[in-house]
């Protein structure tokens, strides 16, 4: 991992440490920074964070391990989070993550074979208005339906299948 991060990335790391009193208040988006570059965070990862911010690793591991932002295995390259908490819940929530765990064929925090896909069950993420809602990667989808469910991952399976990468920023993230 010696290209860990590009000198723009490091140079972005110092501009987040110059925004704090302390380098370790740039703790949590400079783990965010890691994971979006790398889609999860390894143990060795961590330890180049902390090394970075001059943090013991065993409390930089404790951060990531207690946020559920963070994953410390490789999830899919669209990691789907289904909110079941109860104003999701009373709208179809759980009926949606059971939909979305048949299809996949995978579980809470499982991948499915090719990388394409994780799921999560999560707790309430501040788009209740629009429940049930997902989230694919940091796109949320209100007023989620199954037949919705159907067209988003077939379209992300497509694009993505024939080298034409779609970004969920592609999308209208609000479906009515
Ligand atoms: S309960 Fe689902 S977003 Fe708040």
């Amino acid at each position: 991992m010696d290209n860990f991060l590009t000198p723009e990335e490091l140079a972005d790391v110092e501009r987040l440490i110059s925004l704090y009193p302390e380098p370790q208040a740039a703790l949590l988006p400079v783990l965010w920074m890691v994971q979006r570059k790398y889609g999860w965070l390894s143990l060795e990862s961590i330890r180049r964070v902390a090394e970075l911010l001059h943090l013991p690793y065993a409390h930089v591991l404790g951060v990531v391990r207690f946020y559920t932002m963070f994953h410390t295995e490789p999830m899919g390259r669209y990691h789907i989070q289904v909110c079941t908490n109860v104003p999701c819940m009373l709208r179809g929530g759980e009926q949606v993550l059971e939909y979305i765990a048949q299809k996949l064929g995978i579980g809470h925090k499982q991948r499915t074979p090719d990388g394409l896909f994780s799921l999560e069950e999560v707790e309430c993420m501040g788009a209740c208005g629009g429940a049930p809602m997902i989230a694919i990667n940091e796109d949320y989808y209100e007023n989620i339906t199954l037949e919705q469910v159907d067209e988003l991952l077939e379209r992300l399976r497509l694009t993505s299948g024939n080298g034409t990468i779609l970004q969920p920023d592609d999308d209208e993230h609000t479906a009515t």
